[in-house]
């Protein structure tokens, strides 16, 4: 499963590039919209940090037909290869896919409440699909369940698409898609920094330390040298 950071906060995803297997970053307008600057140099800065080799996620705002199009060529000129067009999943965002597919520019239906949606996006051409599982679980509905039952549907067509399960709120919504198969995944810092947030693992840790420090007095093996 590929891991993204889904935000824009510059200090957050030098730390978890730093010491995660990161493949990318997610964002969307909400997300740009707490950096509290030009979207297009957070966007600049966060293609610097991850490299031209990491994938990027950025999203259309306009919601017209021709304005998603001159969004996605302005999001794709600003941030090279490797970058993700998000559209929403709905009818003019299904006609943008399908005229971005004949350009070459890769797509992510995204706003996808429903497998219906996740259907129709990847038939219209999307490369990724990003159920919202929390934002389901919010509404009374299984999310987990609903982004399985859309990996069951790009399975049974053949489907030239894939998930990017979005919206966690913790580790294990991401773990049960993880052991499904699914082969995207985007949280929010706060939901990687707790995949290991663990006393137990914190603790059996410094037991070595203590017990090699009763030993030699030192507190790594280098020291002993
Ligand atoms: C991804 O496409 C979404 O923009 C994002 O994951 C939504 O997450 P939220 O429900 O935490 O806002």
């Amino acid at each position: 499963m590929k891991l993204f950071i889904d935000d824009a906060n510059i200090e957050a995803i030098k730390r978890l590039t730093d010491v995660y297997p990161i493949d990318g970053v997610t964002t969307n307008p909400s997300i740009l919209a707490k950096a509290k600057r030009d979207p297009r140099e957070t966007l600049k800065e966060i293609r610097e940090i991850i490299g031209e080799e990491a994938i990027i996620f950025a999203q259309a705002v306009d919601l017209s037909y021709e304005g998603m199009i001159n969004d996605a060529h302005m999001i794709v000129d600003l941030l090279g290869k490797n970058t993700v067009v998000k559209l929403p999943s709905v009818p003019t965002g299904f006609k943008a896919m399908k005229a971005l597919k004949k350009e070459g520019i890769p797509t992510c239906g995204t706003v996808v409440y429903t497998p219906m949606q996740a259907y129709l996006a990847a038939k219209a051409g999307a490369s990724y699909v990003a159920p919202y599982v929390n934002r389901i679980d919010n509404m009374g509905y299984d999310g987990v369940k609903v982004v399985k039952e859309i990996q069951d549907i790009l399975d049974t067509h053949n489907m030239d698409c894939e998930v990017l399960a979005a919206s966690f709120k913790n580790s294990q919504q991401v773990l049960e898609l993880c052991e499904y198969g699914i082969a995207n995944a985007t949280c929010a810092p706060d939901v990687i920094d707790g995949f290991v947030r663990n006393m137990a693992i914190d603790g059996a840790i410094q037991d070595f330390v203590n017990d090699f420090k009763k030993l030699t007095g030192k507190t790594s093996m280098s020291e002993l040298a």
